[in-house]
């Protein structure tokens, strides 16, 4: 384990597990669909590690794009004004779109992104994210396809950063406090 890691949350081993029966459950719900496409979307650059994970165990067709967002002004999330980096380089409508996301935290990110996808008419549009952490309040997101649900506390790895350091720890973990104090 990291030097900086208090505790480990969710082994690479359970992450690959659950990874594998989101992928098993979309397989199964896209199925009849998947000749309309699918287009697997990740918001950068938490999701990326998630979305490549997910993207090997859906037993269909389907492309992958990404998006890049930002929070305006002041920098927090909370404001939850949202600007996009980099738009999707795919058309989506009348596609069937998956939305793959790290963590739903105050769910600002989300409820932005699912407003402005849906105003390009995809066929449907879900949310599949890897955690929910219990955060109040938090904006009412439905998650169609869910990891795991983890407590309000700092935590890092599988795509999740703390000062961009460790995304690539292959589990999740909780950061020490003496890390960030
Ligand atoms: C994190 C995380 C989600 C978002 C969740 O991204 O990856 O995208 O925050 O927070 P919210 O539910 O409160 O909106 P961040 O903005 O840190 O960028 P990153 O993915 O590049 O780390
Ligand atoms: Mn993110
Ligand atoms: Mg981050």
């Amino acid at each position: 384990m990291h030097d900086d890691i208090a505790e480990i949350l969710f082994t690479e081993d359970e992450i690959a597990q659950r990874v594998g029966e989101i992928g098993r459950a979309i397989t199964r719900d896209y199925a009849d669909v998947a000749d309309e496409g699918i287009v697997l979307v990740s918001v950068l650059r938490g999701a990326a590690i998630f979305m490549a994970d997910l993207a090997r165990v859906i037993d269909l067709p389907l492309e992958m794009d990404y998006m890049a967002v930002s929070s305006y002004g002041s920098g927090t999330k909370s404001s939850g004004v949202i600007r996009i980096l980099k738009d999707l380089s795919t058309n989506i409508e009348g596609r069937h779109v998956i939305v793959a996301e790290d963590i739903l935290d105050s769910g600002l990110t989300l409820e932005y992104l699912l407003k402005n996808l849906s105003e390009r008419h995809p066929a449907s549009l879900r949310v599949a994210t890897f955690l929910r952490k219990q955060t109040q309040p938090q904006a009412e997101i439905d998650c169609t396809y869910l990891g795991f649900e983890c407590p309000d506390s700092f935590i890092v790895g599988y795509g999740l950063d703390y000062a961009e350091h460790y995304r690539n720890l292959p589990y999740v973990g909780v950061l020490k406090p003496e890390v960030y104090r």
